[in-house]
């Protein structure tokens, strides 16, 4: 029997390689890819499109339809999130389960959507690294910023996406919409995973989203800030495990775990 995938979606400004070891130690608990979202890693910025995150959304169903999935479960990492939710409104039926790690479902606050514009120029005009003084601390709980195992991972991420990826998608996130009504609807298994010491996305929001869905798991992260699947994998990958197993269930006798079709594959892009 065919098990259900899952799909891992990276945050900004990062790439699929920010979830290599919350996948080494979800091990054979669920069937996992990681895409690279287009202007990231190795995928090119969508070049005809405005930016929107309905644009990666739509990007990641020919990503699906590719790879033969008539649904997943989605669990997207902060803009991973937004993506994750902006196709969960658009294509409710490719959707079995919702992970937002991380994340949140309300859009930008006026001053949060200006503070894009204005970081789209400084890109513009001195490259992808002039985010990287302000934005890296933030991204980990207190020092753990100072870590090059962890900033690597950001660096790495910025550089590859260059000027016009990294524009592409903030510009994408100023544009979004508030999706808190459309989540709290959804009558399929949510995983909130949060850190309590998230600098960019307040702990509190995500307990409050939790605790208004209709089939919540909230795993609270103490110690970890916003990047939790590099500061913490294992207590997010065993989220994921939860979130699969409700899943798994919802769906019924004929989607369960089959140890044939259990291998983690690798990331693709
Ligand atoms: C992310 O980690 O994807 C970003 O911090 C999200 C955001 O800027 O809202």
């Amino acid at each position: 029997m065919k098990d259900i995938p899952l799909l891992l979606i990276h945050g900004f400004p990062f790439d699929h390689a920010m979830w290599f070891s919350t996948i080494a130690s979800l091990g054979a608990n669920a069937k996992v890819l990681a895409p690279d979202l287009p202007g990231f890693g190795r995928n090119a910025i969508l070049m005809q499109e405005d930016p929107s995150l309905e644009a990666m959304a739509d990007f990641l169903i020919r990503f699906m339809d590719q790879n033969q999935m008539a649904s997943a479960v989605i669990a997207g990492m902060s803009m991973g999130g937004y993506v994750a939710l902006s196709l969960a409104e658009n294509y409710p039926t490719r959707l079995a389960g919702l992970g937002l790690i991380s994340s949140q479902t309300a859009a930008d606050s006026d001053e949060t959507r200006k503070g894009r514009f204005e970081t789209i120029k400084k890109i513009r005009a001195a490259g992808p690294g002039v985010i990287l003084d302000s934005l890296v601390p933030k991204l980990f709980a207190r020092e753990k910023w100072k870590n090059p195992d962890l900033r690597g991972y950001p660096e790495r991420g910025a550089k590859a996406a260059g000027v016009d990826g990294l524009c592409w998608a903030l510009e994408a996130m100023a544009k979004r919409t508030d999706r808190t009504a459309m989540a709290r609807s959804l009558n399929i298994p949510i995983l909130v995973v949060h850190g309590m010491e998230d600098q960019i996305i307040p702990f509190a929001k995500a307990r409050e989203l939790a605790e208004s869905c209709q089939k919540p798991i909230l795993i609270e992260l103490p110690g970890v800030g916003h990047s939790s699947p590099l500061e913490a994998p294992d207590p997010v990958a065993s989220g994921l495990a939860r979130l699969m197993t409700k899943c798994r269930e919802q769906a019924g006798p004929g989607r369960s775990a089959d140890s044939s079709d259990a291998d983690p594959s690798l990331p693709q892009s």
